[in-house]
Formats: structure tokens, sequence, C-alpha cells
């Protein structure tokens, strides 16, 4: 018994060890989820206010419409630009005098106005992310906040007090510097920890029509999930006929045959998004991405499907 629990810590200690760093620091910042839920609660009560309108420009700002994608991605590689632009047009004004001051001014100032921006949507997304996920998040938030707050800070001072100029150029170069930690941070979100990635990017899914049960499985106005090939496919009969698409939620994974069904569309149990059976189409956020749609036929009492857009 005893050397059974000390292997167990022994184990314990190796999963610790292979933890990465950052994770490891992540863990251990509890006291972030409270101010992340008084920040989620402000965030919906933004959106909530606004009534439909609301929703809609939510929907937008996550890039649901007219983006596509996740739109806060997107926008955050322009401050990261502008600013890079701004240190390096500031420290050649500085070294050489061949580069106008203002040229780092101008930068600085292209930087703030889409960092605002994609604050903007940043604390949007945020406002859906929830476990350790959260906490990742809020660092990466919290960080880029900081990193605004003193951009705005060295804008100011090159506005309005000219004489601190150097002042102004230092505090851009630290706020470049912990910009770019923060930016590690929200690389580590999507690409290591999967926010805001398309939940169905790596399903294949069946490239021609396997079984996925009998006629009596499918009754009327009723969604049933099914596997096809390793991908979980939700399926609906309505008005005799059969439609479906991919089960798993593409915002962030969430139970779609779980979720509410009215007409065609269906509502995500998880954070809302909504889906249309058919053609897959994200018809509301968070979700930016359609679901994979699937084709179905009826032979002999025998129901089949087949992704309707091959990958290959
Ligand atoms: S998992 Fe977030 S809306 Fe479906």
């Amino acid at each position: 018994m005893e050397i059974d629990s000390r292997r167990i810590r022994r184990l314990i200690r190796q999963n610790r060890a292979k933890e990465r760093t950052l994770d490891r620091i992540v863990r251990r910042q509890g006291w972030l989820d409270p101010l992340a839920e008084a920040v989620q609660t402000a965030v919906g009560a933004f959106y909530e206010v606004l009534g439909a309108p609301g929703k809609t420009l939510k929907d937008a700002v996550h890039g649901t419409y007219v983006f596509g994608h996740p739109l806060h991605p997107a926008l955050t590689d322009v401050p990261i630009g502008a600013w890079t632009v701004a240190v390096l047009a500031d420290w050649l004004f500085v070294a050489t005098g061949r580069v106008p001051a203002v040229a780092g001014d101008l930068a600085l100032a292209v930087g703030v106005a889409a960092a605002i921006l994609a604050a903007i949507t940043g604390f949007t997304d945020f406002h859906e992310t929830n476990g350790f996920e959260r906490r990742t998040a809020s660092m990466h938030g919290l960080t880029m906040s900081l990193v605004l707050v003193i951009e705005l800070v060295s804008l100011g001072l090159r506005l309005w007090a000219p004489g601190t100029h150097m002042t102004a150029i230092a505090l851009a170069t630290g706020g470049w510097l912990i910009a770019l930690a923060g930016a590690y941070v929200g690389g580590h979100l999507s690409f290591g920890i999967g926010t805001a990635v398309n939940h169905n990017a790596f399903f294949d899914g069946p490239m021609d029509y396997v079984k996925v049960g009998t006629r009596d499985d499918f009754p009327e106005g009723e969604m049933r999930r099914v596997e096809s090939e390793g991908l979980p496919v939700v399926i609906v009969r309505q008005k005799g006929l059969l439609r479906a698409m991919g089960a798993v939620c593409a915002h962030a994974g969430g139970p779609l045959d779980e979720g509410k069904l009215e007409g065609e569309v269906v509502t995500c149990p998880w954070h809302g998004s909504r889906f249309r059976f058919g053609d897959g189409r994200v018809v509301g956020g968070p979700a930016t991405f359609d679901q994979p749609p699937l084709v179905v036929r009826e032979r002999g009492g025998i129901v089949e499907v087949k992704l309707a857009h091959p990958i290959e």
C-alpha cells in the first residue's frame, strides 16, 4: 500500500514536471477567477442591455457575420506590427536622427487604435471561455490591457508633454516587450488550448454512404446522435425527410444533439450558437465556423450518410 502511494506521488511529480511552464504558472493563478467572472458578467450585461441588436453586434464582433472567421486574432496582428514599427522608428530617430520623430508617434497611434478594437473583440470572445482556458485568457487579457495603458500613456506624453519624449519612447519600448509576452500567451490560447479554433477541423467523416441505423431509429422531430466513421453526426427527421450535420459544435465542442431544435435550426446547449440543418450553416454565434453538412439517404429502411462536401 505504502509502495503504491509512493509510486502515485512520483507519477504525479513526473506529470507536473512534464507540464509546460506557462500552463503551470496559469494553473496557480486562482486569484484571476473572481475577476474573470466579473468581467464576463459585465460583457454579457453590456450586450444584453442592447436587446436583439446587441446579439447581432456580438456575433459580428466574434466574427460570425461578415468575416466568417474569428475576428480577434486577425485584428491583433495590427497593433503588434504597428508597435514594432514604432519602436524601430523611435530608436532610429534617437540613434541617427534620420527618421522624423513623428514616424514613431504615428505608428504608435495606429497601434493604439487597432488595439482598442482588438480589446473589444477579445473581451467579447472571453465571455464564452471557462475553466483553465478562461484563466489563460485572463492572463492574456490582463497583460494586453496593461500594454494598452502603457502605450496610451506614451502617446499622451508625446501629444501633450513634448519635453518627455525620451520617457515616452522608453515606455513604448517596454510596452512592446510586454506585448510580445502577452501575444505568446494568446498564441498558446489558440494553438495550445484550442480556443476559437474550428472544433471539427480534424474530423474526416465518410466519403461514401455508410449505414447509421434503420428507419425506426429516427422518429419524426427528434434529434439522434450516431457515429459515422469517427464523425459524430446528429440526424433529425422533419416532415418525413432526414437531415444531418456534424454533432460536435464548431465553437467549443458542445453536443448539438442535446440542443434545442426550432424549425430547421438547432441551438447549442453550451453557449447558444445556432446552426441550420441541411447545410450546417452557422446562423448565430459565438461560433464562427459552419458544421460539416452530410447528405442522408434511406433505402429499404436503411439510413445512410456521407459528407456533403468530400474532403479529398
Ligand atoms: S460549444 Fe459554444 S456554442 Fe456550442
